[in-house]
């Protein structure tokens, strides 16, 4: 069954319906609230604004690096992009400077960790409603539970940036917690984006195909209904965002790092497209960034052999309907194996799909290509709320890095890597590399 078809389910759902329903969980009109109004806090023109948050953080990460390189030890790069992501986020989404960059001792990245070492048990309650529908009110408690007690510290965090906020309302800033403050007090019985329809959502997700998310604005049929957002639900949705975007990215560059070292020829090519386009010392720009096609063809390649979220899309049939020859009964759930479509030969051969090859991702190979064979961040109208805000990061990052520098594999690097599922796949033993600097005059054209 091809994903396309199962597009118009929504996911298993084993939170339970109220406010500290994240939105990944949330189900029926209470997940299209949350996605209606917090979607606009995502949009390209909200992410353009916040380019210059991010600069910031890559500008830290990268002195964090001129010192791993005058070391000249190899090192586990997966940790510094951990302190990277958690600033980032940190920043973007709450305005807080946490400089877990430099501190990883910061308390905001302990918490973090906290979360994300828990193993796949993590995961059990969603498994164990799949598998066994009629256990899905204990997978439920037994959900509510964990969260609570591995998100504790986050919370208490999330809670307190939205209280400094309220306290100082002079220290406005555009980032992911004031865009739902304000969504929160400005919509109330205003005229505000409806969700958007499955037929909307397909044509999103060819756009996804190429790193873009449609506005609410531009695509959406607009409805009149309340918009307004509890204390209690933005700090839920702070506190998820928080995780998905420290975790999710960080292992996603992690893996583009461990290709980087492995693939000397793509790294070469990624190098040249850097010179040519990036200029001064400073990160590049938003718009610099997507201008970068090679950059571009890389990450999506490494996120094609490594989608770090796969357990992510899954559904629940709504009706009773059958998918190409195959009946999928009303209540039933459905997991997408994404490895098995990234690894598939009729979409991605030649070369071997196990091969890294950032030209598999040229404007023509993608036109030929079933818009679905690419799903690092899902589908439809439940695909990833995130995914441009990561896509913006993880390029930023990547181009810095080896613009300064080339990541070379050493005898401590585990070629392959072996990886481990937790509430993500990571590489078991992180991605040690060693850095050395490039000594490149540019001459730019641009
Ligand atoms: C490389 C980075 C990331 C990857 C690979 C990733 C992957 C995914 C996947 C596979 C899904 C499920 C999609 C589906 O069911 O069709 C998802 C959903 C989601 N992601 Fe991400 N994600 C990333 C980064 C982020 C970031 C940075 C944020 C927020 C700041 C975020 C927030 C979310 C949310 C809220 C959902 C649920 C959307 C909904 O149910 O409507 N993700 N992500």
């Amino acid at each position: 069954m091809f994903w396309g078809e199962i597009a118009y389910l929504i996911p298993n759902s084993i939170d339970t319906e109220d406010e500290e329903t994240q939105m990944v969980f949330a189900k029926g009109k209470r997940w299209k609230r949350l996605r209606v109004i917090i979607n606009p806090t995502f949009s390209s023109l909200k992410m353009k604004q916040m380019a210059p948050l991010i600069q910031e953080s890559v500008n830290s990460f990268i002195e964090s690096m001129e010192k791993r390189c005058q070391e000249e030890k190899p090192f586990d790069i997966h940790g510094d992009f951990q302190g990277l992501t958690t600033e980032v986020i940190a920043s973007c989404g709450f305005g807080l400077e946490i400089n877990s960059v430099r501190d990883n001792t910061s308390p905001f990245l302990a918490a973090c960790r906290k979360v994300f070492s828990t193993s796949l048990v993590m995961m059990w309650p969603m498994f164990i409603s799949d598998l066994f529908p009629s256990l899905t009110g204990l997978a439920k408690v037994w959900n509510k539970y964990l969260m609570r007690k591995t998100r504790h510290d986050i919370n208490v965090l999330a809670s307190a940036a939205i209280q400094s906020r309220f306290n100082d309302p002079k220290s406005r800033r555009v980032d992911l917690l004031q865009l739902m403050l304000d969504a929160k007090t400005d919509n109330l019985d205003s005229t505000v984006p409806q969700a958007m329809t499955d037929s909307d959502v397909i044509s999103t997700q060819q756009g996804g195909e190429t790193g873009q998310q449609n506005d609410s604005s531009s695509s959406q049929r607009r409805v009149t209904q309340k918009a307004k957002l509890t204390e209690k639900e933005i700090q839920t949705q702070c506190s998820s965002f928080l995780l998905a975007g420290y975790e999710t990215t960080s292992t996603a560059l992690a893996y583009a790092a461990y290709h980087l070292a492995t693939s000397p020829e793509a790294q070469k090519a990624l190098q040249e497209e850097v010179d040519q386009y990036c200029i001064g010392e400073g990160p590049p720009s938003y718009d610099t960034i997507s201008k970068m096609q090679y950059l571009d063809m890389f990450l999506k390649e490494s996120l094609r052999l490594h989608p770090v979220a796969p357990v992510g899309p899954g559904r629940t049939a709504q009706e009773s309907s059958t998918v190409m020859g195959v009946h999928i009964p009303k209540g039933m759930s459905v997991r997408c194996n994404i490895y098995s479509i990234h690894m598939d030969p009729e979409h991605w051969g030649p070369p071997d799909p196990s091969v890294f090859c950032p030209e598999r991702f040229t404007a023509e190979r993608i036109a030929k290509r079933h818009p679905m064979a690419w799903l690092p961040f899902g589908a439809g109208p439940r695909n990833c709320i995130g995914m441009r805000f990561a896509l913006m990061e993880a390029k930023m990052t990547l181009a810095c890095l080896v613009k300064k520098f080339s990541v070379e594999s050493c005898s401590e690097t585990q070629i392959p890597l072996v990886h481990v599922a937790k509430s993500t796949v990571q590489p078991e033993k992180g991605v040690t590399v060693r850095l050395t600097r490039r000594n490149v005059v540019v001459n730019n054209t641009e």
